[in-house]
């Protein structure tokens, strides 16, 4: 079995050790150093360069070394071979970890105790119930509903939105199109776990903050994006934080990453930065999880966590 590695070259030569030590047989070969592409069967790809799983003619499986598959998908030349993303447990605990910490820092105005401590000013501010806040979560696959799940937990009232009809145990569901301007009426805090796709590109946008609640207790909406940078129109994001529609965001993803350090973002008090980390996969975990998808496509099983390429994720 050959497995080529297609990572950015800083990262791939700690991911060919790591590969080795679970198990010293398995043929792992860096980008950089293919030797025959011919003889390559598995990759596995993080922002490969254009062009490069075509160039590999006897290749039988992609893996994505992370939950969305966008930067594979992008590659108009991808070959038609199954796609495999990452779901994983400690993964999906990670984005929850984000999510509940994020919620809870706008909910308890975590931001203005910071401003004010830089100021040495003990001031209290009213406080709220959990259950007074409405938080929608756009994207419930596998790290929006675990992450509804923890913040419902804590009493706040939670709904998703997702592109077909779910059933979720103490969350108000909609989906598609029709259901989205309800979900975002009754929404103050706006987590974003969707995939980037040509349906979800540009999705947050001026319009759509414009349609969050204004009735509840921050008088404006919060985004929280954690799905992809592609998601937001990020000037649409300064605009409706400086008209009121928005009171605050944190952007764990950009556009372009890293982040220019000349962004007017980086600037903003009510704006909290994240170098798109909010969800980390254990390298160890990775590996072992691509090696026994590998052996049980050899031994003839079927794949898990197959994307579609024509819904996008
Ligand atoms: P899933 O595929 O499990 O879930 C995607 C969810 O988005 C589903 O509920 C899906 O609806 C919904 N969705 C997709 N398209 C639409 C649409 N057009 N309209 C409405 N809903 C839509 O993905 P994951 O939960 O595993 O991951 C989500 C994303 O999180 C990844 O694609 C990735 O971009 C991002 N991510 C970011 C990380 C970070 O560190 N910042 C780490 C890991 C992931 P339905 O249920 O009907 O299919
Ligand atoms: C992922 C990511 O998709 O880290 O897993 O962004």
């Amino acid at each position: 079995m050959t497995l080529a590695l297609i990572l950015p070259p800083k990262m791939a030569p700690r991911w060919r050790e790591r590969f080795l030590q679970i198990d010293p047989a398995i043929d792992v070969r860096m980008w950089d150093d293919l030797g025959d592409p011919a003889a390559i069967r598995y990759a596995l790809c993080w922002r490969a360069p254009a062009g490069a799983a075509a160039s590999l003619p006897n290749l039988r499986v992609i893996f994505s070394m992370g939950a969305g598959v966008d930067h594979i998908l992008s590659d108009p030349t991808t070959p038609d071979v199954p796609i495999v993303r990452i779901v994983d447990a400690d993964l999906t605990n990670r984005m929850s970890e984000y999510v509940v910490m994020h919620v809870l820092m706008h909910h308890r105005r975590q931001r203005l105790y910071d401003r004010q401590q830089r100021e040495r000013l003990w001031h209290g501010h009213e406080q709220w119930p959990a259950s007074k806040m409405r938080v929608g979560i756009m994207g419930i696959g596998e790290l929006g509903s675990d992450a509804a799940s923890k913040v419902a937990m804590l009493g706040f009232q939670v709904a998703g939105w997702s592109r077909s009809p779910k059933t979720l145990e103490g969350i108000e569901c909609f989906h598609g199109e029709a259901g989205l301007n309800t979900f975002l009426a009754r929404t103050d805090i706006l987590v974003v776990l969707l995939p980037l796709t040509p349906d979800t590109k540009g999705i947050l946008n001026r319009a759509l903050f414009a349609k969050l609640a204004k009735d509840g207790p921050l008088g404006g909406g919060v985004v929280i994006n954690a799905g992809r940078g592609g998601l937001q129109v990020a000037t649409d994001i300064v605009s409706a934080l400086d008209a009121g529609d928005l009171v605050a965001a944190s952007l764990d993803v950009f556009e372009t990453e890293p982040l220019d350090p000349a962004s007017p973002l980086w600037q903003r008090e009510d704006i909290i930065i994240t170098p798109h980390n909010a969800a980390d996969s254990d390298p160890d975990a990775l590996c072992a999880y691509v090696l026994d998808q590998i052996r049980a496509h050899q031994r003839g099983s079927a794949l898990r966590n197959v994307v579609d390429p024509q819904r996008g994720y």
